[in-house]
């Protein structure tokens, strides 16, 4: 049977039996307006932080959500677009479909501005979406990625790349982690479907993405997640998980690289009114201003002491340079 294959199995499992320690956030469940999430869907959120940011959400985009689950996520997503088949949901898990179809009956019941049809649900993998090229504003997926080996993961984010308009925007969120892990983890097709041994580094994650043609990084925000001890899991060492919320814009790439922003600000403190790079960064004297990661190291490489860059704080909301 092939890691995939597992995959499915775990998932279907999920689908039939919700299993509420299955992916661990700390991420507290939405409460927005007249927004009640049925618990069903709560007892089934198989994700490991949120991919739902209200900025992202103005003017209608159109919406596609990668990895179902039950289905919580999507009903986020409706309640900023409230159109017929403004998002579409793809899982290849047939099971899991049909329960989070069950559930928005539930979550029609709960809530009177939704009506199911605003997901359009289709069986689909994500190494092979069902949907037409630049066609997407928004697409996003939950705690999916993390499970795909290399040549996967390469194929599943070049698909997210194909289906987004320019400038479209893919919202993830998956677990991530520095240390390293041995091959008994790594290869353990039921730890990597549960999301426990399939993580990269967020360096390597960034890469990925960029690696794929997006041009602009966003890292909103950086969690614990998960330990795994010598006592439960095939390791002398104790290894700490954690999970990033992380935006890839299908921007143009820079001719001078990507601009990735993990949360970093700089901070003019001289003489003068403000301070000008002469490359579209005009710094007002003692405001921060967020930077990407590229333009952090240039202003460091000016060498001046009356410019302060702050480390990255792996929580950027937007704003800033380039
Ligand atoms: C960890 S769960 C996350 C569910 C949901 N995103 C959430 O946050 O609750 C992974 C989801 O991806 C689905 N899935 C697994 N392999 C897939 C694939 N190759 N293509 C599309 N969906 C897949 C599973 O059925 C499941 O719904």
């Amino acid at each position: 049977m092939s890691y995939l294959e597992t995959t499915h199995n775990v998932y279907k499992e999920a689908a039939l039996s919700p299993d509420v320690g299955l992916c661990c956030t700390t991420n507290p469940i939405w409460e927005l307006p007249g927004l009640k999430i049925p618990r069903i869907m709560q007892e089934m959120n198989y994700g490991c932080g949120s991919t739902v940011h209200a900025r992202d959400l103005t003017n209608n985009p159109k919406m596609l959500y990668v990895g179902v689950g039950g289905g919580m996520e999507l009903l986020q997503f409706a309640y900023f677009n409230r159109q017929k088949n403004g998002v579409i949901g793809v899982d290849v898990v047939d099971e899991m479909l049909e329960a989070s179809r069950k559930n928005f009956i539930e979550a029609e019941a709960q809530n009177p501005w939704f009506k199911s049809d605003f997901v359009d649900l289709k069986k689909g993998d994500a190494l092979n979406l069902p949907v037409e090229d630049n066609s997407i504003d928004v697409a996003a997926q939950n705690c999916l990625f993390n499970i795909f080996k290399a040549d996967d993961l390469k194929q599943a984010i070049a698909e997210m790349y194909r289906v987004l308009k320019p400038h479209g925007k893919l919202v993830m969120s998956d677990p991530t982690c520095e240390q390293e892990m041995n091959d008994t983890l790594r290869n353990d097709e039921r730890l990597r479907a549960l999301c426990l041994s399939g993580s990269l580094p967020i360096s390597e994650y960034v890469k990925a993405l960029t690696d794929a043609g997006f041009g602009t990084i966003e890292i909103r925000a950086r969690k614990p997640y998960r330990i795994l001890d010598s006592k439960h899991y095939p390791t002398d060492k104790l290894i700490f998980i954690e999970s990033i919320e992380v935006a890839a814009i299908k921007d143009p790439m820079p001719s001078d690289g990507p601009c990735i922003f993990t949360g970093k600000a700089a901070i003019y403190y001289g003489e003068r009114d403000y301070f000008d790079d002469k490359k579209g960064h005009v710094l007002l004297k003692n405001q921060p201003l967020a930077i990407c990661d590229k333009t952090a190291g240039a202003l460091a490489s000016l060498n001046r002491d009356d410019i302060f860059i702050s480390e990255s704080t792996y929580h950027y909301d937007g704003g800033g340079c380039c």
